[in-house]
Protein backbone atom coordinates (compact mmCIF):
# COMPACT_ATOMS: atom_id res chain seq x y z
CA UNK A 1 0.00 0.00 0.00
CA UNK A 2 1.41 3.42 -0.67
CA UNK A 3 2.58 6.16 1.56
CA UNK A 4 -0.41 7.92 0.86
CA UNK A 5 -3.15 5.75 1.21
CA UNK A 6 -2.26 3.39 3.96
CA UNK A 7 -4.25 5.32 6.36
CA UNK A 8 -6.36 4.26 9.49
CA UNK A 9 -8.84 6.62 7.41
CA UNK A 10 -9.10 5.18 4.38
CA UNK A 11 -9.96 2.14 6.32
CA UNK A 12 -12.59 4.15 8.65
CA UNK A 13 -14.29 6.07 5.49
CA UNK A 14 -13.34 4.06 2.62
CA UNK A 15 -12.37 5.25 -0.25
CA UNK A 16 -15.33 5.48 -2.33
CA UNK A 17 -17.36 9.29 -2.62
CA UNK A 18 -20.65 9.78 -1.55
CA UNK A 19 -23.45 9.62 -3.79
CA UNK A 20 -23.22 11.77 -6.81
CA UNK A 21 -25.20 12.50 -9.97
CA UNK A 22 -23.40 10.72 -12.51
CA UNK A 23 -20.69 8.44 -10.71
CA UNK A 24 -17.51 7.08 -12.29
CA UNK A 25 -15.52 4.40 -11.57
CA UNK A 26 -11.74 4.16 -11.33
CA UNK A 27 -9.82 0.74 -9.91
CA UNK A 28 -12.86 0.00 -8.86
CA UNK A 29 -13.89 2.76 -6.60
CA UNK A 30 -16.58 4.56 -6.86
CA UNK A 31 -15.31 8.30 -7.99
CA UNK A 32 -16.82 11.52 -6.65
CA UNK A 33 -17.78 14.66 -9.56
CA UNK A 34 -15.24 16.50 -10.33
CA UNK A 35 -14.78 20.02 -12.13
CA UNK A 36 -12.60 19.72 -15.16
CA UNK A 37 -10.62 22.65 -17.38
CA UNK A 38 -12.87 22.20 -20.30
CA UNK A 39 -10.40 24.03 -22.92
CA UNK A 40 -6.73 23.76 -23.95
CA UNK A 41 -6.16 27.40 -23.43
CA UNK A 42 -3.64 29.06 -20.99
CA UNK A 43 -5.24 29.87 -17.72
CA UNK A 44 -3.88 31.79 -14.75
CA UNK A 45 -2.84 29.55 -11.53
CA UNK A 46 -1.75 31.49 -8.54
CA UNK A 47 0.50 30.11 -5.73
CA UNK A 48 1.26 31.44 -2.34
CA UNK A 49 4.23 29.93 -0.76
CA UNK A 50 6.58 31.04 1.84
CA UNK A 51 10.34 32.93 1.20
CA UNK A 52 12.65 30.36 1.41
CA UNK A 53 15.74 32.82 1.15
CA UNK A 54 19.42 31.65 1.05
CA UNK A 55 18.00 28.25 2.22
CA UNK A 56 15.82 27.56 -0.73
CA UNK A 57 19.03 28.71 -3.07
CA UNK A 58 20.95 26.08 -1.29
CA UNK A 59 18.42 23.45 -1.29
CA UNK A 60 16.42 22.93 -4.36
CA UNK A 61 14.50 20.27 -2.19
CA UNK A 62 13.08 22.78 -0.53
CA UNK A 63 10.15 22.80 -2.96
CA UNK A 64 7.27 25.02 -0.78
CA UNK A 65 9.58 28.02 -1.64
CA UNK A 66 8.60 30.77 -3.46
CA UNK A 67 12.17 30.47 -5.21
CA UNK A 68 11.53 26.86 -5.73
CA UNK A 69 7.92 27.26 -6.86
CA UNK A 70 6.71 23.42 -6.23
CA UNK A 71 9.37 22.73 -9.00
CA UNK A 72 6.24 23.11 -11.56
CA UNK A 73 7.21 26.05 -13.76
CA UNK A 74 8.66 24.82 -16.46
CA UNK A 75 5.97 22.29 -17.00
CA UNK A 76 2.88 24.22 -16.32
CA UNK A 77 4.64 27.25 -18.95
CA UNK A 78 5.52 24.51 -21.63
CA UNK A 79 1.50 23.91 -21.66
CA UNK A 80 0.68 27.72 -22.33
CA UNK A 81 -0.21 28.58 -18.58
CA UNK A 82 0.40 31.86 -16.51
CA UNK A 83 2.14 30.45 -13.03
CA UNK A 84 2.22 33.70 -10.53
CA UNK A 85 4.13 32.60 -7.14
CA UNK A 86 4.36 34.80 -4.25
CA UNK A 87 4.67 35.48 -0.81
CA UNK A 88 2.67 38.75 -0.72
CA UNK A 89 -0.67 37.71 0.97
CA UNK A 90 -2.10 40.46 3.27
CA UNK A 91 -3.80 43.41 1.93
CA UNK A 92 -6.19 44.46 -0.84
CA UNK A 93 -3.11 45.15 -2.52
CA UNK A 94 -1.04 42.21 -1.87
CA UNK A 95 -0.01 40.17 -4.92
CA UNK A 96 -1.99 37.30 -4.01
CA UNK A 97 -5.51 39.49 -3.79
CA UNK A 98 -5.01 41.04 -6.72
CA UNK A 99 -4.51 37.93 -9.42
CA UNK A 100 -7.13 36.31 -7.06
CA UNK A 101 -9.69 38.39 -9.08
CA UNK A 102 -8.58 36.08 -12.51
CA UNK A 103 -7.01 32.77 -11.55
CA UNK A 104 -8.69 30.13 -12.39
CA UNK A 105 -6.52 27.90 -9.85
CA UNK A 106 -5.37 28.27 -6.76
CA UNK A 107 -2.40 26.57 -5.04
CA UNK A 108 -1.62 27.20 -1.38
CA UNK A 109 0.14 25.50 1.94
CA UNK A 110 -0.72 25.43 5.52
CA UNK A 111 2.42 26.49 6.11
CA UNK A 112 2.27 30.32 4.86
CA UNK A 113 -1.79 30.07 4.24
CA UNK A 114 -3.22 32.61 1.85
CA UNK A 115 -6.11 32.68 3.75
CA UNK A 116 -9.37 32.77 1.12
CA UNK A 117 -12.41 34.44 3.21
CA UNK A 118 -15.59 34.29 1.71
CA UNK A 119 -15.21 38.17 0.98
CA UNK A 120 -12.14 37.14 -1.59
CA UNK A 121 -14.34 33.88 -3.04
CA UNK A 122 -16.80 37.20 -4.27
CA UNK A 123 -13.81 38.25 -6.10
CA UNK A 124 -12.30 35.45 -7.59
CA UNK A 125 -15.12 35.38 -10.58
CA UNK A 126 -12.91 32.97 -12.41
CA UNK A 127 -11.80 30.41 -9.62
CA UNK A 128 -12.31 26.42 -9.92
CA UNK A 129 -10.00 24.92 -8.00
CA UNK A 130 -7.71 25.46 -4.58
CA UNK A 131 -4.80 23.06 -4.25
CA UNK A 132 -3.93 22.66 -0.91
CA UNK A 133 -0.29 21.17 -1.17
CA UNK A 134 -0.01 19.45 2.04
CA UNK A 135 -2.86 18.26 4.45
CA UNK A 136 -5.11 20.74 5.97
CA UNK A 137 -7.26 23.33 4.47
CA UNK A 138 -9.26 25.28 7.20
CA UNK A 139 -7.59 28.47 5.59
CA UNK A 140 -10.05 28.27 2.80
CA UNK A 141 -13.65 29.34 3.61
CA UNK A 142 -15.13 25.92 2.84
CA UNK A 143 -18.73 26.61 3.24
CA UNK A 144 -18.02 29.70 0.46
CA UNK A 145 -16.50 27.30 -1.60
CA UNK A 146 -19.40 24.79 -1.73
CA UNK A 147 -21.82 27.30 -2.80
CA UNK A 148 -19.67 28.63 -5.51
CA UNK A 149 -18.88 25.10 -6.85
CA UNK A 150 -15.04 25.61 -6.26
CA UNK A 151 -13.26 22.07 -5.57
CA UNK A 152 -11.12 22.41 -2.91
CA UNK A 153 -8.10 19.26 -2.93
CA UNK A 154 -5.55 18.49 -0.79
CA UNK A 155 -2.31 15.85 -1.33
CA UNK A 156 -3.95 13.82 1.46
CA UNK A 157 -1.74 11.60 3.24
CA UNK A 158 1.23 13.97 1.69
CA UNK A 159 2.79 14.50 5.18
CA UNK A 160 0.78 12.58 8.09
CA UNK A 161 4.14 10.43 8.80
CA UNK A 162 6.01 13.78 9.46
CA UNK A 163 3.58 15.17 11.75
CA UNK A 164 2.96 11.74 13.37
CA UNK A 165 6.87 11.64 13.79
CA UNK A 166 6.82 15.08 15.05
CA UNK A 167 3.78 14.61 17.60
CA UNK A 168 6.15 11.36 19.40
CA UNK A 169 9.38 13.67 19.21
CA UNK A 170 6.90 16.48 21.23
CA UNK A 171 5.75 14.08 23.57
CA UNK A 172 9.28 12.43 24.81
CA UNK A 173 10.85 16.42 24.90
CA UNK A 174 7.92 17.18 26.97
CA UNK A 175 7.91 14.42 29.61
CA UNK A 176 11.25 13.92 29.54
CA UNK A 177 12.04 17.68 30.01
CA UNK A 178 14.33 17.75 27.47
CA UNK A 179 14.51 21.47 26.33
CA UNK A 180 15.66 22.89 29.62
CA UNK A 181 18.13 20.34 29.80
CA UNK A 182 19.35 21.50 26.55
CA UNK A 183 19.52 25.14 27.68
CA UNK A 184 21.44 24.10 30.71
CA UNK A 185 23.77 22.74 28.48
CA UNK A 186 24.18 25.50 26.17
CA UNK A 187 24.26 28.01 29.04
CA UNK A 188 27.51 26.72 30.57
CA UNK A 189 25.39 25.00 33.53
CA UNK A 190 25.40 20.99 35.14
CA UNK A 191 22.16 20.68 37.36
CA UNK A 192 20.37 17.43 37.15
CA UNK A 193 18.64 17.90 40.02
CA UNK A 194 16.77 20.69 38.78
CA UNK A 195 15.85 18.93 35.16
CA UNK A 196 15.62 15.24 36.89
CA UNK A 197 12.79 17.05 39.61
CA UNK A 198 10.33 17.64 36.35
CA UNK A 199 11.41 14.39 34.22
CA UNK A 200 9.48 11.30 33.70
CA UNK A 201 8.69 8.25 31.36
CA UNK A 202 6.60 7.51 28.93
CA UNK A 203 6.11 4.31 29.51
CA UNK A 204 2.98 4.08 32.28
CA UNK A 205 0.74 6.89 31.39
CA UNK A 206 -1.93 7.26 29.58
CA UNK A 207 -2.33 8.80 25.92
CA UNK A 208 -4.83 10.27 24.15
CA UNK A 209 -5.95 11.65 20.35
CA UNK A 210 -8.43 14.19 19.28
CA UNK A 211 -8.99 12.90 16.39
CA UNK A 212 -8.06 9.71 15.14
CA UNK A 213 -7.98 9.95 11.37
CA UNK A 214 -4.53 9.51 9.39
CA UNK A 215 -2.22 11.30 11.91
CA UNK A 216 -3.73 10.19 14.93
CA UNK A 217 -3.96 7.17 13.89
CA UNK A 218 0.39 6.78 13.21
CA UNK A 219 0.52 8.42 16.38
CA UNK A 220 -1.46 5.76 17.94
CA UNK A 221 0.58 3.16 16.38
CA UNK A 222 3.72 4.70 16.81
CA UNK A 223 3.11 5.25 21.01
CA UNK A 224 1.92 1.22 21.68
CA UNK A 225 5.71 0.29 21.61
CA UNK A 226 6.29 2.81 24.57
CA UNK A 227 4.20 0.37 26.23
CA UNK A 228 1.61 3.14 27.71
CA UNK A 229 -0.90 2.42 30.29
CA UNK A 230 -3.46 2.80 28.20
CA UNK A 231 -3.71 4.56 24.86
CA UNK A 232 -7.51 6.87 23.79
CA UNK A 233 -9.07 8.78 21.55
CA UNK A 234 -12.26 10.61 21.01
CA UNK A 235 -14.00 11.23 17.27
CA UNK A 236 -17.05 11.48 15.98
CA UNK A 237 -15.59 9.04 13.73
CA UNK A 238 -15.28 6.08 15.04
CA UNK A 239 -12.08 3.59 14.41
CA UNK A 240 -12.98 0.14 12.56
CA UNK A 241 -13.38 -2.34 15.70
CA UNK A 242 -10.12 -4.06 13.86
CA UNK A 243 -7.79 -1.05 13.08
CA UNK A 244 -8.81 -0.21 17.65
CA UNK A 245 -7.81 -3.36 18.21
CA UNK A 246 -4.65 -3.22 16.55
CA UNK A 247 -3.31 -0.33 18.64
CA UNK A 248 -5.33 -0.97 21.39
CA UNK A 249 -7.14 1.68 21.82
CA UNK A 250 -10.21 2.60 23.26
CA UNK A 251 -12.72 5.36 22.13
CA UNK A 252 -14.37 8.08 24.96
CA UNK A 253 -17.16 9.92 23.69
CA UNK A 254 -17.00 12.66 26.11
CA UNK A 255 -14.45 15.30 25.54
CA UNK A 256 -14.30 16.13 29.32
CA UNK A 257 -14.08 12.69 29.99
CA UNK A 258 -11.42 11.82 27.66
CA UNK A 259 -9.21 14.68 28.87
CA UNK A 260 -9.94 13.91 32.52
CA UNK A 261 -8.01 10.41 32.16
CA UNK A 262 -4.96 11.35 30.06
CA UNK A 263 -1.51 12.18 31.04
CA UNK A 264 -1.04 13.31 27.43
CA UNK A 265 -3.26 15.00 24.90
CA UNK A 266 -2.28 14.90 21.22
CA UNK A 267 -4.73 17.39 18.91
CA UNK A 268 -4.83 15.50 15.58
CA UNK A 269 -8.10 16.80 14.26
CA UNK A 270 -8.92 19.20 11.33
CA UNK A 271 -9.71 23.40 12.34
CA UNK A 272 -13.40 23.62 11.83
CA UNK A 273 -16.61 25.12 13.94
CA UNK A 274 -16.27 22.41 15.97
CA UNK A 275 -13.08 22.37 17.08
CA UNK A 276 -12.16 26.46 17.22
CA UNK A 277 -11.09 27.64 20.62
CA UNK A 278 -12.28 23.78 21.33
CA UNK A 279 -8.93 23.36 24.18
CA UNK A 280 -10.39 26.40 26.37
CA UNK A 281 -10.19 27.41 29.96
CA UNK A 282 -13.38 25.44 30.76
CA UNK A 283 -11.89 22.41 28.89
CA UNK A 284 -8.18 22.69 30.51
CA UNK A 285 -9.81 22.52 34.29
CA UNK A 286 -10.84 19.00 33.50
CA UNK A 287 -7.18 18.06 32.38
CA UNK A 288 -5.39 16.01 34.86
CA UNK A 289 -3.36 18.07 37.06
CA UNK A 290 -0.12 18.71 35.44
CA UNK A 291 -1.13 16.95 31.85
CA UNK A 292 1.18 17.43 28.41
CA UNK A 293 -0.77 19.27 25.38
CA UNK A 294 0.69 18.65 22.54
CA UNK A 295 -1.53 20.16 19.36
CA UNK A 296 0.51 19.88 15.70
CA UNK A 297 -2.73 20.20 13.76
CA UNK A 298 -4.12 24.01 14.58
CA UNK A 299 -2.98 26.44 16.43
CA UNK A 300 -6.83 28.20 16.69
CA UNK A 301 -8.12 24.59 18.36
CA UNK A 302 -6.29 26.10 21.52
CA UNK A 303 -7.43 29.54 22.96
CA UNK A 304 -4.11 31.08 23.19
CA UNK A 305 -4.58 33.19 26.64
CA UNK A 306 -5.65 30.32 28.39
CA UNK A 307 -3.26 27.56 27.27
CA UNK A 308 -0.21 30.41 28.03
CA UNK A 309 -2.38 30.56 31.35
CA UNK A 310 -2.66 26.76 31.78
CA UNK A 311 0.95 26.52 31.67
CA UNK A 312 1.70 29.06 33.80
CA UNK A 313 -0.42 28.03 36.55
CA UNK A 314 0.77 24.61 36.37
CA UNK A 315 -2.77 22.79 35.57
CA UNK A 316 -0.43 21.65 32.35
CA UNK A 317 2.50 20.74 32.73
CA UNK A 318 3.76 21.32 29.01
CA UNK A 319 2.65 22.41 26.03
CA UNK A 320 4.36 21.20 22.57
CA UNK A 321 3.45 21.86 18.95
CA UNK A 322 4.14 23.86 15.60
CA UNK A 323 0.73 25.42 14.99
CA UNK A 324 -0.33 28.90 16.12
CA UNK A 325 -3.67 31.13 15.40
CA UNK A 326 -1.35 33.47 12.80
CA UNK A 327 1.49 32.48 11.06
CA UNK A 328 3.78 33.69 11.06
CA UNK A 329 3.63 34.43 14.57
CA UNK A 330 4.01 37.61 16.00
CA UNK A 331 7.32 38.34 17.68
CA UNK A 332 5.12 38.99 20.94
CA UNK A 333 2.82 35.95 20.98
CA UNK A 334 2.66 34.54 24.34
CA UNK A 335 3.44 30.79 23.02
CA UNK A 336 6.69 31.88 22.34
CA UNK A 337 7.73 32.53 26.35
CA UNK A 338 5.31 30.99 28.05
CA UNK A 339 6.22 28.59 30.88
CA UNK A 340 5.51 26.14 33.82
CA UNK A 341 6.51 27.29 37.30
CA UNK A 342 9.85 24.88 36.82
CA UNK A 343 10.91 27.45 34.04
CA UNK A 344 10.25 24.16 31.19
CA UNK A 345 7.33 22.93 29.50
CA UNK A 346 7.22 24.87 25.68
CA UNK A 347 7.99 22.68 23.35
CA UNK A 348 7.29 25.30 20.45
CA UNK A 349 8.47 25.51 17.25
CA UNK A 350 8.33 27.38 13.64
CA UNK A 351 5.27 25.30 11.39
CA UNK A 352 7.59 22.64 9.54
CA UNK A 353 6.25 19.42 10.91
CA UNK A 354 4.54 18.73 7.58
CA UNK A 355 7.34 20.40 5.57
CA UNK A 356 10.29 17.92 5.83
CA UNK A 357 12.45 17.57 2.95
CA UNK A 358 10.22 13.93 2.18
CA UNK A 359 6.80 15.70 2.60
CA UNK A 360 8.02 18.12 0.39
CA UNK A 361 8.91 15.78 -2.37
CA UNK A 362 5.18 14.18 -2.00
CA UNK A 363 3.32 16.99 -1.89
CA UNK A 364 4.82 18.84 -4.62
CA UNK A 365 4.30 15.39 -6.91
CA UNK A 366 0.82 15.50 -5.62
CA UNK A 367 0.13 19.28 -6.42
CA UNK A 368 1.00 17.83 -9.82
CA UNK A 369 -0.78 15.05 -10.31
CA UNK A 370 -4.02 16.80 -8.92
CA UNK A 371 -3.52 19.79 -11.79
CA UNK A 372 -2.46 17.29 -14.50
CA UNK A 373 -5.99 15.39 -13.54
CA UNK A 374 -7.55 18.82 -13.60
CA UNK A 375 -6.07 19.82 -17.36
CA UNK A 376 -7.09 16.50 -18.39
CA UNK A 377 -10.30 16.19 -17.52
CA UNK A 378 -9.52 13.20 -15.06
CA UNK A 379 -11.32 11.97 -12.22
CA UNK A 380 -9.36 13.19 -9.04
CA UNK A 381 -8.27 10.66 -6.36
CA UNK A 382 -11.83 10.66 -3.93
CA UNK A 383 -9.23 11.25 -0.71
CA UNK A 384 -7.82 14.20 -2.12
CA UNK A 385 -11.15 16.32 -2.55
CA UNK A 386 -12.32 17.85 0.68
CA UNK A 387 -14.69 19.83 -1.10
CA UNK A 388 -16.04 18.88 -4.49
CA UNK A 389 -19.11 20.20 -6.59
CA UNK A 390 -20.84 22.20 -4.58
CA UNK A 391 -20.46 19.56 -1.44
CA UNK A 392 -18.10 18.52 0.95
CA UNK A 393 -16.57 15.09 0.27
CA UNK A 394 -14.89 14.45 3.55
CA UNK A 395 -16.17 13.88 6.36
CA UNK A 396 -13.17 15.47 8.84
CA UNK A 397 -14.38 18.85 8.61
CA UNK A 398 -17.47 18.47 11.31
CA UNK A 399 -20.61 16.34 10.74
CA UNK A 400 -22.38 17.71 7.99
P1 LIG B 1 -7.88 13.14 8.67
O1 LIG B 1 -8.98 13.73 7.90
O2 LIG B 1 -7.31 11.82 8.21
O3 LIG B 1 -8.33 12.91 10.19
C1 LIG B 1 -8.92 13.90 10.96
C2 LIG B 1 -9.76 13.22 12.03
O4 LIG B 1 -10.23 14.23 12.93
C3 LIG B 1 -10.99 12.52 11.45
O5 LIG B 1 -11.05 11.19 11.89
C4 LIG B 1 -12.15 13.36 11.98
O6 LIG B 1 -13.33 12.61 12.22
C5 LIG B 1 -11.56 13.88 13.29
N1 LIG B 1 -12.28 15.04 13.80
C6 LIG B 1 -12.77 16.11 13.13
N2 LIG B 1 -13.41 16.93 13.97
C7 LIG B 1 -13.30 16.39 15.20
C8 LIG B 1 -13.76 16.78 16.48
N3 LIG B 1 -14.50 17.87 16.67
N4 LIG B 1 -13.45 15.99 17.52
C9 LIG B 1 -12.74 14.84 17.37
N5 LIG B 1 -12.30 14.41 16.18
C10 LIG B 1 -12.57 15.18 15.10
O7 LIG B 1 -6.76 14.24 8.77
P2 LIG B 1 -5.19 14.07 9.06
O8 LIG B 1 -4.47 13.78 7.81
O9 LIG B 1 -5.02 13.14 10.21
O10 LIG B 1 -4.81 15.55 9.48
C11 LIG B 1 -5.44 16.16 10.61
C12 LIG B 1 -5.07 17.61 10.68
O11 LIG B 1 -3.70 17.75 11.01
C13 LIG B 1 -5.22 18.39 9.36
O12 LIG B 1 -6.54 18.77 9.11
C14 LIG B 1 -4.32 19.57 9.61
O13 LIG B 1 -5.03 20.58 10.27
C15 LIG B 1 -3.25 19.01 10.55
N6 LIG B 1 -1.95 18.86 9.86
C16 LIG B 1 -0.88 19.57 10.34
C17 LIG B 1 0.33 19.52 9.68
C18 LIG B 1 1.53 20.25 10.19
O14 LIG B 1 2.49 20.45 9.45
N7 LIG B 1 1.57 20.64 11.45
C19 LIG B 1 0.50 18.73 8.45
C20 LIG B 1 -0.65 17.93 8.10
C21 LIG B 1 -1.85 18.04 8.77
Amino acid sequence: MSLLNASASAIKRGLSSSASATPRMLNGRTLAPTVNHASNAGMKILAVLYKGGEAAKQEPRLLGTVENQLGIRSWLESQGHEYIVTDDKEGPNSVFQQHIKDAEVLITTPFHPGYLTRELIDKAKNLKVCVTAGVGSDHIDLDAAVERNIQVLEVTGSNVTSVAEHVMMNILLLVRNFVPAHEMIQRGDWQVSDIARNAFDLEGKVVGTLGAGRIGYRVLERLQPFNPKELLYYDYNPLPADAAAKVGARRVEDLKDFVSQCDIVTVNAPLHEGTKGLINADLLKHFKKGAYLVNTARGAICNTEDVAAALKSGQLNGYAGDVWNVQPAPKDHPWRYMKNPLGGGNGMTPHYSGTTLDAQARYAAGTKQILENYFQGKAQEPANIIVGVGKYESKSYGQR
